[in-house]
């Protein structure tokens, strides 16, 4: 079998690429960095240019699933000319692919795309599942409407569309994680504002796995990707210094510090969104870390 990915040289995508190649599957990939693009025993990547809309056709030679994950960082400062490269990484990249398949003879019957829980409005006590409707517009929710409105275009052409709502990723190689450690390792740590706010995380090794089992079970639809038993805030920053034996003492740092140093992109520390992924575990995915301890644990063991 053969699967191409987008955005694979990324943290999720390198960890879903290692777990095609266990099972033997062949991965293309498309990246928009020239040097990321090589050929090695059971990959073969190729440069694509959604803005200029480049691409080489036969990156599709033999696909019959692709895994979508392009996309610009949404970590960075959102200036409104990045806010726009956060969207049209996406909108864009969707559409070219789109076009592709549309007007090349292919053998692809299914697509998995990322998404965020980001959709979801901040709340402290809402349970969010994957029929919630009532969207809030904000930045976050409405480039999570745009993104999965370009994924569902694919249905027209007879191709299945699976979107998996991915919370905090937790990953020490990459993402928030190592960000929210180092302070901590210091013993600056500090919870941020009432640190009441909902952390959905999941493990990048089920996350990877998710993706598989989507492909797998050839599943259609829209999917929260996140661990069953999300976190506050505090609790999560609590755990992780408990698990480094360090202490947590530095009194909290109030929303309208970190505003003014992040601007509008601090709502990516505060926003509360406490989600389910019962729909999944219904397929039958079980998690390997349904807790966060034994994700920490897992995460933070020495090597
Ligand atoms: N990590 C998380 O906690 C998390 C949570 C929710 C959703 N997600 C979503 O899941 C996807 C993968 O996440 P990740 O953490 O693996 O992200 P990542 O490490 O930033 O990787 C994303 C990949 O997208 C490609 N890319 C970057 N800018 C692009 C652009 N302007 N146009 C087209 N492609 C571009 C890059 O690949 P090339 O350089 O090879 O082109 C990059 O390796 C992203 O869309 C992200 O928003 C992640």
């Amino acid at each position: 079998m053969k699967v191409l990915v987008t955005g694979a040289t990324g943290l999720i995508g390198k960890e879903i690429v290692k777990n095609l190649h266990d099972r033997g599957i062949v991965v293309h990939y498309l990246s928009t960095s020239p040097e990321k693009v090589k050929t090695k025993t059971n990959t073969k990547g190729f440069y694509w240019n959604p803005e200029t809309g480049e691409v080489d056709e036969t990156c599709l030679n033999g696909v019959e699933v692709i895994i979508h994950l392009a996309g610009a960082s949404i970590a960075h400062r959102w200036t409104s000319k990045y806010k726009e490269e956060i969207v049209e990484s996406r909108v864009l990249s969707s559409n070219l692919l789109f076009q592709l398949l549309k007007t090349h003879p292919n053998q692809v019957r299914q697509l998995i795309s990322a998404s965020a829980i980001g959709i979801y409005p901040s709340s402290l006590e809402r349970i969010y599942q994957e029929d919630f409707t009532s969207i809030e517009h904000t930045f976050l929710s409405n480039v999570v409407v745009k993104w999965e409105e370009s994924v569902e275009q694919f249905t027209r052409l007879g191709i299945k569309v699976c979107k998996l709502r991915i919370g905090l990723v937790l990953s020490k190689k990459g993402g928030a994680f190592p960000q929210l450690l180092k302070p901590i390792r210091w013993g600056m740590g500090s919870v941020l504002g009432s640190g009441k706010q909902w952390q959905s995380w999941i493990h990048i090794k089920d996350l990877a796995r998710m993706f598989v089992f989507a492909l797998e079970h050839e599943l259609d639809g829209v999917y929260n990707a996140v661990a069953p038993q999300p976190v506050t805030h505090r609790d999560l920053l609590f755990s992780i210094a408990r698990i480094l034996q360090k202490p947590l003492f530095v009194p909290n740092t109030p929303k309208w510090v970190l505003k003014l140093i992040l601007g509008e992109m601090h709502v990516l520390l505060f926003d509360s969104q406490k989600v389910q992924a019962t729909k999944i575990r219904e397929k039958g995915f079980y998690f390997k870390y349904t807790q966060l301890e034994e994700a920490l644990r897992n995460l933070l063991k020495k090597d």
